[in-house]
């Protein structure tokens, strides 16, 4: 495992984060307690030090199950906890919240949860677009000036909300989807990101298994699992990136011998990213963790995935479909 150090903290994180959003079984069709510990067990063996959740993945479950994983690993003080805010819900339905009262009683909620005294790093989980970022910036610039909170970051956040939200307050981290199938940062918040000195934190490494090796025309997803309605799942996109994923998964076992998933969170790195997150649920998966490590790509495999990317899904679509409604519909 590498690690880097989050620009204007204190912080050490390893470059692979453990996405739990999976573990809370809201979205992806439900979770078992056991398997999700001994995931964020896995996850820590390997040297992650850095978990990712959040109070709407399964509406508190993931960071219920996170808050017991690190007491019964202990040593809170080695590992740092990312949470997010201003997702609100209502009888199941999500939507932005971005609201004071709103961020201040969530904060409380995550502490008791997660059985800590202290946040390592606070996401603004969505942009509230009707309210404006600005009163969020604040709430949070206070609660870092208090120590509840030791870093503040901005997620799903374009440059010009980056820029307001930097006018009220510190802004350390910027967490937006990357991997190679969704690019749409490579655009302007990449820039932002380097130019303002802020450590990207990118999300959905294997587009949502997509690039996990493992996924298959035959896979069918039950109960919530966003995939139902994720648009690459769907025929006919779905042969088309899978397609690219067989490819892509050659090039990484003819030139270096590596996994797909491996590959695909190796080339993440590559473009300049410092931390990524892996999302999982099973130990198994944190298996491939540390094929990660030890290697580069050279230029000439870097133009082979674009050649790839650009002959198999020439028409990209996004992680827009993602998107909590934005209004303040409670
Ligand atoms: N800030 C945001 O708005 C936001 C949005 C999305 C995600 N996130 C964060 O980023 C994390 C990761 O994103 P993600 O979970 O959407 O996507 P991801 O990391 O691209 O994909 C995770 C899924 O890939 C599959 N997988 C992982 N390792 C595997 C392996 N070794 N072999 C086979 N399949 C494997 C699993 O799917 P199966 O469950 O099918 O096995 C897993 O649930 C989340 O958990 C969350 O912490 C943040």
């Amino acid at each position: 495992m590498d690690y880097v150090r989050i620009a204007g903290t204190g912080l050490r994180a390893s470059r692979i984060a453990l996405g739990t959003w999976a573990i809370g079984g809201w979205m992806w069709g439900g979770t078992d307690e056991e398997r999700s510990i001994a995931t964020i067990r896995a996850a820590v063996a390997q040297g992650v030090n850095l978990i990712d959740t959040a109070p709407v993945y399964g509406f508190g479950a993931s960071e219920e199950i996170v808050g017991r994983a690190v007491a019964a690993i202990g040593g809170r003080e080695k590992l740092l906890l990312s949470t997010k805010c201003t997702l609100d819900w209502k009888d199941g339905r999500v939507f932005r919240n971005g609201s004071r009262e709103r961020i201040l009683r969530e904060v409380e909620d995550s502490l008791r949860r997660l059985k800590t005294d202290w946040i390592d790093i606070y996401f603004i989980h969505w942009p509230d677009c009707r309210r404006g970022v600005a009163e969020a910036a604040k709430t949070l610039r206070g609660l870092y000036e208090a120590g509840t909170i030791r870093a503040i970051g901005v997620s799903n956040f374009t440059p010009d909300q980056m820029r307001v939200f930097a006018e009220e307050s510190p802004l350390h981290l910027c967490q937006p989807p990357y991997n190679l199938f969704e690019r749409g940062i490579e655009n302007g918040v990449q820039g932002w990101c380097e130019r303002s000195g802020m450590t990207l934190m990118t999300y959905g490494a294997l587009c949502r298994g997509l690039l996990s090796g493992r996924m298959t025309m035959e896979r069918t997803f039950s109960g919530d699992d966003l995939r139902q309605a994720d648009p690459k799942f769907q025929a006919p996109r779905r042969a088309r990136y899978l397609a690219a994923a067989a490819r892509l998964s050659e090039l990484a076992r003819t030139r270096y011998g590596k996994s797909l998933a491996a590959f695909s969170v190796r080339w993440v790195l590559e473009r300049g990213v410092p931390i990524t997150i892996w999302g999982g649920r099973t130990p198994e998966q944190m298996a491939p963790l540390a094929e990660v490590f030890g290697w580069s790509m050279d230029l000439a495999t870097l133009s082979a995935v674009d050649g790839i990317l650009a002959e198999e899904v020439p028409e990209t679509v996004g992680a827009e479909f993602m998107a909590p409604p934005t209004g303040l519909e409670a």
